[in-house]
């Protein structure tokens, strides 16, 4: 096939099985299912309810039965052809359990009613359970299942005001979870949520016998969380945010709402576990621990060693399944930096694993490995040496378990003699002002804010000759000019034009690139994710609809994630287009965030291994991945405009460190920066954080965009490195930067480069 003649012809070319359609095929499908349920989180278990005993009979209440939540709302909508909710899911366990149907169509008719009337997914209130059902279900089972569902979408964020009860349950749901607990011996609780909720009201009552975090899981969420309820899969989901009691325990709770024009860091890196497990008080606030999920099995850890190989340690362990049933395993392993100079969280997550189906008896030993200088922190007040990472000298001591709260010490302990620096970096992004900023004690220190020049980047770059015969796309490819030569023959205009998106093609919905006929430069296009390819089906295209990000992460299984990343790669490829909005990770910072699901973790450790997994898989196919939101997009109210005020080491160590990682252990090709502001400056304008720290710093060779219709100048975000803006560029407001000499020839070739290289290394 020639070169790019997917992106030129659109030709229909199926890739699956003796040209079959490999979009929305019962293999992906399958494997959205297996996903789903890798990535179900067994909370509580008391008296092994769960796996339901074969026979068992059982009333499902609540609405997410019927109207599954399968993703959140937004540009991270999948339409597949199909979604199964849960009551559906139990049904094809008939063999297994019988479901009292009566009820369930109750809530089925409710539901289509409220469709009727126009509600949405999610988003309407639960019915008062009728006494007369309510008292036939009592008579049918002894087990009732509860479901309790949670839909958000980007561009807005939750409330728990009483006209919007996200994190706790509405009253209607506490009527419903009273009448259900009164009635029935055993009593099963489903999260069909896109991020943290309240669980005191399960976790502390022993009317509720057993709890399961579904998340959002696709279109085969339903079926796969039936496969884990009737144990045909043991779950081995672990919690990847820290679930507290209130939400006014999270430390970000208290300024979430304060003001739409900015956001402050306040509790700096003491995010999620780093504040639960370090601030004095507040391990109590936790209702269930980061890294935390029960199985119905067990495992024992044993030789547990570690050592030093060069500049990393490995640590080896053996898992053993010391159970009755199959299951898998997942051994994390955590340090905790001596404190110093400067503070430091009590435990920071720096590796895991998970093991395969292990059956009853059988051991596995599993080897985790991490660089010495992960264990670094990042030094923003000039204690040892301002803007370098530093390993303070002391003790690091390792931990290794299923949880952060009882992994163990390790008979092993790395020390160092001197302060030793890492890696000297440079005052990049420093706010300018941060009148609060928490330590480790949980008391505040003022972080006194010098005023900063802000770097100007120079690539130095020469134009080329301009050749004497014209050279297409292709003779660059083929090798017969360099690409230099090549866009020395652009005129500023056709330059302009590559700077900004084209117009849709094919079945596209979120534009392209590129679309220069003249010299054979081909339209690329993109689609969104990350949770599948998202078509409007008005095309007739149907894709995979996966589990949202953070489910995939509770998985801990970075070849699950991979092998996600492949498939949505060629359906995108499929469907004839290059580049995938994919994968998202910004860091959980509050239960509130309207997008949480499309992220990964409150860990930036974790978020980076997960969108390096996926990158790796996206890419093996020749399908172009875009970490986004490249960053701290951690609140929708007003993110155009928003500015998150935040110190140069929680930028580091927390909101840039997931990036970071993906970067250097996945090089994607292509990178979306963020909508908002970073202590003051946008991120689609920000010299420093593109040219400053992605390139320079960590030595970033793709491309970035702007995220879609984006406040910035254009002329300024093609000056600090952010090569194009997407839908469409603002053409003129580039050629009167041109004509001013705000903006140079050199500048607009430099983003025209980038972007070519990227068409360049499409098939
Ligand atoms: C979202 C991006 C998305 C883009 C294109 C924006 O609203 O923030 O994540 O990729 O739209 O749909």
């Amino acid at each position: 096939m020639e070169k790019w003649a997917r992106a030129n012809y659109t030709p229909c070319l199926p890739l699956g099985d003796n040209r079959s359609l490999i979009t929305g095929s019962e293999a992906h499908i399958q494997l959205a299912r297996k996903a789903a349920a890798e990535g179900i989180v067994l909370l509580k278990n008391k008296n092994n309810l769960l796996p339901f005993a074969k026979g068992t009979k059982v009333a499902i209440f609540g609405c997410g039965q019927i109207d599954y939540v399968k993703g959140g709302g937004g540009s991270g909508v999948v339409h597949a052809l199909y979604t199964r909710n849960i009551y559906q899911g139990l049904k094809l366990k008939a063999d297994h359990v019988e479901v009292f149907d009566a009820l369930s169509l109750y809530y089925q008719n409710y539901v289509e009613e409220q469709y009727k009337n126009g509600a949405k997914i999610g988003l309407f209130e639960e019915p008062e359970v009728p006494n007369t059902l309510l008292l036939q279900a009592k008579d049918f089972a002894n087990t009732a299942i509860i479901v309790i569902r949670r839909y958000s979408s980007e561009a807005s964020d939750r409330k728990n005001d009483g006209t919007d009860d996200y994190f706790y349950l509405s009253d209607a749901e506490k009527a419903m979870l009273e009448a259900v607990t009164d009635s029935f011996e055993n009593v099963v609780v489903l999260l069909n949520v896109g991020a943290m909720i309240d669980t005191t009201w399960f976790a502390y009552n022993d009317a509720v016998s057993s709890a399961v975090m579904l998340w959002q899981g696709g279109m085969e969420g339903g079926l796969a969380a039936a496969d884990v309820l009737v144990g045909e899969v043991t779950p081995s989901g672990k919690l990847v945010d820290t679930c507290a009691k209130t939400f006014d325990d999270y430390p970000s709770s208290e300024g979430f709402h304060e003001s739409a024009d900015y956001v402050k860091y306040t509790e700096d890196i003491f995010v999620g576990y780093r504040y639960f497990e370090t601030v004095p008080g507040k391990k109590e606030c936790v209702v269930y621990p980061f890294g935390y999920g029960l199985s119905y099995t067990t495992f024992a850890l044993s030789k547990v060693a570690a050592c030093q190989n060069a500049d990393r340690i490995i640590v080896s362990v053996t898992v053993t399944n010391t159970g009755r049933i199959s299951g898998k395993e997942v051994v994390q392993v955590y340090f905790s930096a001596p404190s110093g100079k400067l503070d430091k969280p009590a435990r920071e997550l720096c590796g895991f694993a998970k093991t395969k189906e292990l059956v009853p008896g059988e051991s596995e030993e599993l080897y985790i490995s991490f660089a010495i200088n992960d264990m670094a922190s990042l030094d923003d007040c000039g204690m040892i040496s301002k803007s370098a990472y530093v390993l303070e000298k002391g003790e690091y001591h390792i931990y290794v378990g299923t949880d952060i709260r009882s992994a163990k010490e390790i008979d092993y302990t790395y020390v160092l003699e001197v302060d030793t620096i890492i890696e000297q970096l440079h005052p990049y992004m420093t706010p300018e002002r941060l009148d609060k900023r928490m330590k480790a004690d949980g008391t505040y220190e003022i972080l006194e804010c010098k005023p900063v020049e802000r770097a100007v980047f120079d690539w130095g770059y020469k134009c080329a000759d301009k050749p004497e015969r014209m050279y297409r796309l292709v003779d660059v490819a083929e090798g017969k000019a360099d690409l230099d030569t090549f866009i020395a023959q652009l005129t500023d205009e056709e330059l302009i034009h590559l700077l900004g998106g084209q117009p849709n093609h094919g079945v596209a919905g979120t534009s392209g690139m590129g679309s220069l006929e003249k010299y054979g430069i081909p339209p690329v296009m993109t689609t969104d994710g990350p949770a599948g390819v998202r078509v409007n089906p008005r095309k007739g295209v149907y894709a995979t609809a996966f589990p949202v990000a953070t489910a995939l992460a509770c998985s801990w299984n970075l070849e699950l994630l991979e092998e996600i990343g492949r498939a949505g790669a060629l359906e995108t490829k499929e469907n004839n287009m290059q580049i995938w909005l994919t994968p998202a990770l910004n860091i959980h910072r509050s239960p509130l965030c309207g997008r949480n699901f499309e992220y990964y973790s409150e860990d930036p450790f974790l978020s980076g291994k997960m969108a390096a997994a996926m990158v790796n898989g996206i890419q093996s196919q020749n399908i172009v991945a875009v970490p986004k939101h490249f960053a701290c997009n951690n609140k929708e109210t007003n993110r155009k405009n928003s500015d998150s005020i935040v110190s140069e080491r929680a930028l580091r160590e927390i909101y840039l460190k997931g990036f970071e990682i993906c970067v250097k252990e996945a090089k994607p090709k292509m990178i979306m920066t963020a909508y908002n502001l970073i202590n003051g400056v946008r991120a689609s304008e920000n010299a420093e954080m593109l040219d400053g720290i992605l390139r320079s710093e960590w030595g970033y060779k793709g491309m970035v965009t702007t995220d879609w219709l984006t406040l910035g100048e254009h002329w300024k975000e093609a000056k600090a490195g952010n090569d194009i803006k997407m839908p469409r560029g603002n053409n003129d407001n580039l050629r009167e930067a041109l004509e001013e000499g705000t903006l140079s020839r050199e500048e607009l070739c430099v983003c025209a480069k980038r972007i070519l290289e990227m068409i360049l290394w499409l098939e």
